[in-house]
């Protein structure tokens, strides 16, 4: 498959955008990602300080900034949140609505916000676009933060994991190539807590129906690779199991 152009924003769907930073320097490669549906634009994960001037470029090419309506913070990390400041006075709109768990909210206010932040889990972990497009979020304690939630879009069947299913690898490609387990396997190891919590998570979204799984680092996974990255998380173990092996 052809490389997408890195330096723009990729369409995943007709209206799924990454807006990421390909820094070839580093093996942690951040995914934000702009839903643009009819009347409602969301960001998710939105990054870091340093990303934020490439980041905001690729919105800029898809949106106004200020049609975005809402941002998701995935959890609280400065990888995801560290640009939320500047990001708002960009956006410049007073009904802007941040969006994440209430474990997260305590910390997401250090960053010293004007917008409202909603916790999800206020609102029934259900979002209701003007569109009567629905994004529902799950709650995935401490894989890897206590307030950690991801996103499901059912109308694209797509998943925003966030860390989950995450990978770290100098070699990068946005969308998963056929030898992205090892970096999973080296991020999973790192970040999550234990094997017991993520084949939780596993099991729980064996129920949903998802045609793809955009998490906040490392691939897309699309197709067999889902399963196959689910299959290869529930035997991993990870963080605790590890400790003093
Ligand atoms: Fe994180
Ligand atoms: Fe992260």
């Amino acid at each position: 498959m052809k490389e997408p152009d890195y330096e723009n924003a990729v369409a995943i769907t007709r209206d799924i955008h990454w807006v990421g930073f390909y820094d070839h320097d580093a093996r942690l490669h951040c995914n934000p990602y702009l839903l643009i549906d009819e009347k409602d634009v969301i960001l998710f994960d939105p990054g870091s300080i340093p990303h934020f001037p490439i980041v905001m470029r690729k919105i800029i090419d898809l949106v106004n900034p200020s049609d975005i309506t809402f941002v998701v913070a995935h959890h609280q990390d400065p990888d995801v949140c560290g640009n939320l400041a500047i990001l708002e006075d960009i956006i410049e709109r007073p009904d802007l609505r941040i969006l994440a768990h209430s474990n997260s909210v305590w910390f997401i206010r250090h960053y010293d916000l004007k917008s409202s932040v909603i916790a999800v889990d206020d609102i029934d972990y259900r979002l209701r676009l003007q569109s009567g497009r629905v994004l529902e979020f799950l709650f995935t304690p401490h894989l890897h933060s206590p307030g950690a939630i991801a996103t499901y879009d059912r109308k694209t069947r797509s998943l925003f994991t966030s860390d989950i299913f995450g990978a770290v690898s100098r070699d990068w490609s946005l969308f998963a190539g056929d030898d992205f387990l090892e970096p999973m396997k080296e991020w999973h190891q790192h970040i999550m807590p234990n094997n017991h919590l993520l084949r939780g998570f596993i099991e729980r979204i064996e129920e949903i129906e998802i045609e793809r799984i955009l998490p906040q680092h490392g691939s897309v996974l699309e197709g067999a690779n889902i399963r196959k990255a689910m299959e290869f998380l529930k035997e991993l173990p990870c963080g605790y199991d590890l400790i003093g092996k």
